[in-house]
């Protein structure tokens, strides 16, 4: 039972019942194996771990990351161990967890796209997938589909053919009108939309006159985005139906109260869990209290409720 003294943090997302509205952000929480002697996992509204493909992929040259004012540049390039290798040895780790876990997958093509989500569609134990049409540092895929609303559009609808599962389709905010692409990714047939990925960024190294990434070109992520992330968050809420996730430089409570004000169903906190692992419970606590504090007894009341004037 819910009451001011212990308010309701579920929400829903397509078939998803969360028990609280924070996840975690893919490639920001490893495998989530790697977090469990932080706090317990199981408190988390789902856990999304790093980006899976068809085949492994290597990633970028070093250096990957690079820290600057207010947050991080990461080229890492989607490195990951690929579908088989993912179902054989990382998959059963989660068999022990009890939150959800959401697939967070792309591909280099349309098929790839296609043949992923028919394969994670078969797999048990997975609540939902996260589509990433926005990865702004490898040379195909992602962000190529996540850029034009037509192929974001046509993308979505052969996905949603592809699987049962609760569709979550990922946005980079690298585009001229986010709620253009995030109107086409709802008219696919997208059960809920993610956003923000990262901005295309770089950093100069004076003395060596050097790119600081092996990639030239990097996602700036963290809380210099956050103002950026939270007015893009606002702009799709307002255009499309289907619940948006929020994300970009949340590194405490408040943050996340200010993207559920403006339309976020949820939320996922990513560059945050590698300064403060503990950063997904703190801030699920941090949202309990301002519930309290302000006598709400469902945090589905705050959904959206922001006053423009
Ligand atoms: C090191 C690193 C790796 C990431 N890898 C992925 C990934 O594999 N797939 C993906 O969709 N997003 C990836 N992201 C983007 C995050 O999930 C998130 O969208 C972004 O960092 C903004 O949130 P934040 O400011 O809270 O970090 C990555 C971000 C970082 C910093």
């Amino acid at each position: 039972m819910n009451s001011i003294r212990d308010p309701d943090l579920s929400v829903t997302i397509g078939n998803i019942k969360l028990k609280n509205p924070v996840m975690v952000a893919s490639g920001t929480f490893g495998f989530g194996e790697e977090y469990e002697d932080f706090f317990d996992l199981n408190q988390l509204g789902a856990i999304i771990p790093k980006g899976i493909s068809l085949k492994p992929m290597m990633g970028n040259p070093p250096p990957r990351i690079f820290e600057t004012e207010g947050g991080i540049i990461n080229s890492i390039g989607l490195q990951n161990p690929g579908f088989q290798d993912f179902i054989k040895n990382k998959l059963p780790y989660y068999k022990k967890i009890k939150t959800h876990l959401i697939i967070n997958f792309f591909g280099n093509t349309q098929r790839e796209y296609i043949e992923l989500a028919k394969r994670f569609d078969e797999v048990p134990g997975i609540s939902g997938l996260e589509m990433n049409i926005s990865c702004p540092n490898v040379k195909q895929g992602g962000i190529v589909f996540g850029s034009d609303p037509k192929m974001a559009y046509h993308l979505v609808r052969e996905i949603r053919k592809a699987t049962k599962l609760t569709l979550i389709v990922k946005l980079s905010p690298n585009v001229t009108d986010i709620a253009l692409i995030a109107k086409s990714v709802e008219e696919g047939g997208a059960d809920a939309i993610s956003l923000i990925n990262t901005f295309r960024a770089m950093a100069v190294n004076i003395h060596s006159r050097k790119p600081e990434l092996g990639n030239i070109i990097g996602g700036l992520s963290g809380p210099a985005i956050k103002p950026i992330a939270l007015r893009m968050v606002w702009e799709v809420s307002q255009r499309v139906k289907i619940p948006v996730i929020g994300m970009g430089g949340i590194m405490k409570a408040e943050d996340v109260i200010e993207f559920i004000l403006v339309g976020a169903s949820a939320i996922q906190i990513g560059t945050a869990n590698l300064i403060n692992p503990r950063t997904g419970i703190e801030v699920i606590h941090g949202i309990k209290k301002y519930l309290i504090q302000n006598r709400i007894n469902r945090i589905q009341k705050l959904v959206g409720v922001f006053k423009s004037h």
